[in-house]
Formats: C-alpha cells, structure tokens, sequence
C-alpha cells in the first residue's frame, strides 16, 4: 500500500479527482494526508470530510526572502516526511520550492501544469496561450525538478482553442481534462508503471501518455 501526501493551495478540484479515482478504482494506496499553505484554502474541507488528515503550513508565518523560503520548505518537508510518503503530489499548490525541497522528493513528486509544456511556464497560461494565437493548448503531468515548471514529462492533454474563447472557457476545457489525466498518472506510479528515462518517462506497458 503506497503513501500519497498531496498538497494544495486552493480550490483543490485535482486532489478530489484523485481522491475519488484512488477509492473508486481501488488503487493500492491511500491518501495520507492533504496539505496546505494557506489555510483558507476551499480543498481542505473536502479532505476532512472524508477523513483525511489535514495540515497547514502557512508560509506568511515565515515572512520573505531566502532564508525565509528555506525554512518554510524544510519545515513543510518535516511535515510532509511525517506521513511517510512514497509519492508527494503538488495539485494546484503555488509555491517556488527550494532545489534542497526539489531534491529531497527526486522522482518521488509530480505536478500538474495548465499548459502543454515547455510551452508557458509560469503564471496566466490560459490567457497568454489565447493571445499567442495557439489552435491548441493543455496541461502536462511531470516529475517535479529544481527548475519551475520542467521536470520529465509523465502526459499530457491537448484541447482545442477556440474562436472566442476567453481564459475562463479555455482553463474550464482544459480542468476537465486534468481531472481524468492526473489520476491516471498518480496510479501508473503507484502501481509501479513509470520508468524515467533521462528527460523522458515511458509507461512499462505502453498506455497511451497522451490524453485528448
Ligand atoms: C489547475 O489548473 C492546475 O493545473 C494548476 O492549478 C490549478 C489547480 O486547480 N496547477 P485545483 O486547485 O486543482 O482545482
């Protein structure tokens, strides 16, 4: 049985999926707890309502700066290291990370990004994809590294951009997909089905990393 600690910073709509997915489809792992920086963030009351452990680490505790991040990072990790994970997935939790925090969770942490990267990185994907005049757009699943938004690619999921979208029609397209590619990807890792290959990550059975 695997360990998932997942954390949040928000609404939490990825984390449910995955929660969901890993009860309904009977995943050989639980969800060891749900973390997060804020502690208004929405997300956490739906951990609790399903008995999940919670806990927050407010990162305005720790004030700004690099001494300041460090500590904030190395006091998350001792929280996070608590529940022994086997897998740390970041679901909307928007934190800069330390390369010590980045390194200690080496192949061991997956992100989710609303963009078909190494396309924006960054802030305002959706909104910055419409105006570049991309016809298609996305999210990507990868491993997280010490640089933002990069790390081995685990899948992704095209949508069209349509005449007229605006950012909120365009992230809406694009959410409901992260909610059935970021499960799938949580459990091929938790079933052991991702070999990271350098920069590439391949499923040992050949499952389809593209999702549409
Ligand atoms: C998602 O679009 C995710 O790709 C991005 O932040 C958003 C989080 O949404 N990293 P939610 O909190 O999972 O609802």
């Amino acid at each position: 049985m695997k360990h998932i600690v997942i954390l949040i910073s928000g609404r939490g709509s990825n984390m449910e999926a995955i929660v969901q997915a890993c009860a309904s489809e009977g995943w050989p792992a639980r969800i060891a707890a749900v973390i997060s920086n804020r502690p208004d963030a929405g997300g956490l009351a739906f951990a609790q309502a399903h008995g999940i452990p919670t806990a927050v680490v407010d990162h305005r505790s720790f004030g700004k700066g690099d001494t300041a991040r460090a500590a904030f990072d190395a006091e998350l990790q001792r929280v996070i290291d608590g529940f022994a994970p086997d897998l740390v997935v970041l679901a909307g939790f928007m934190r800069i990370l330390t390369p010590a925090f980045t390194g200690h969770y080496a192949g061991r942490m997956l992100n989710i990004h609303p963009s078909l990267l190494p396309a924006f990185t960054g802030l305002h994907t959706h909104q910055r994809a419409i105006e570049a005049g991309c016809r298609v757009a996305g999210a990507t699943v990868h491993f997280v590294t010490a640089e933002l938004d990069h790390g081995p690619i685990v899948a992704q999921a095209v949508v069209p951009v349509l005449d007229g979208d605006d950012e909120s029609a365009l992230a809406a397209r694009v959410l409901a997909r992260e909610h059935r590619m970021y499960p799938s990807a949580v459990r091929w890792f938790v079933e052991g089905q991702l070999v990271i290959d350098g920069a590439q990550v391949r499923h040992r059975e050949g499952a389809s990393q593209m999702f549409s």
